[in-house]
């Protein structure tokens, strides 16, 4: 008899109100996220009081959305869409995802395959026709994951981020979405 754990369920939604019990998840699995090494811009985890405050701060930017990925109802991981200012007309067919990352207790379920669908459909519903991203590098399994959704890769930015004293370099990419089918 086979006593493996049946999986994990899987919710991503785009999140407009921050309850303390979410805030509190979200808080908890950035700093994991950034204590293991992060690609969240982050280097070392700041204090809890900062955290929530960059939260609450996002959920109230105008043209940012915030996307969180829930395994069993607990909050593992999250992205953002963020639509150019209105001013910038030359660029408003295009967005970018930022911040993408989900916590070490959370991967390998496809959170973040989820997440980034999911700012994508949103992106391609909203008249969006090029998405653009940036990562490290190093990053390899956001590479991955990046480049098996169709992201395209148009440069390498040598000095890019700069970690412990060291320049790491960063990838571009860009994805068409009037070419591609969601
Ligand atoms: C990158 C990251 C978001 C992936 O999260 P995840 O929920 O484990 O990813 P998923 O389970 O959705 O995997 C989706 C795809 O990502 C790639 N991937 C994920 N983990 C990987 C790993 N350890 N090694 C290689 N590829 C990996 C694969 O292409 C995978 O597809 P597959 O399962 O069909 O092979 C997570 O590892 C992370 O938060 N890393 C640190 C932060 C970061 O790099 N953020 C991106 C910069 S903004």
């Amino acid at each position: 008899m086979s006593s493996s754990a049946p999986p994990p369920t899987l919710m991503v939604a785009r999140i407009e109100k921050l309850r303390p019990a979410d805030l509190h998840d979200l808080g908890d699995a950035a700093e994991q996220a950034i204590r293991d090494g992060g690609g969240f811009g982050w280097l070392e985890a700041p204090t809890r009081d900062l955290m929530e405050r960059y939260w609450r701060g996002v959920v109230l930017i105008p043209d940012r959305s915030l996307y969180v990925g829930r395994l069993d109802g607990v909050i593992g991981g999250s992205v953002q869409l963020v639509r150019p200012p209105r001013n910038n007309e030359a660029q408003a067919h295009t967005a970018a995802l930022t911040t993408c990352f989900v916590a070490p207790w959370a991967r390998g379920h496809g959170l973040a395959r989820r997440l980034v669908q999911a700012a994508e459909a949103e992106a391609r519903k909203t008249g969006v026709l090029v998405l653009n991203l940036d990562v490290r590098a190093t990053q390899e399994p956001a590479v991955r994951l990046f480049e098996s959704l169709g992201f395209v890769c148009w440069g390498r930015h040598p000095y890019y981020a700069r970690v412990l004293g060291e320049a790491v370099a960063g990838c571009y990419y860009y994805k068409d979405l009037s070419e591609s089918p969601p």
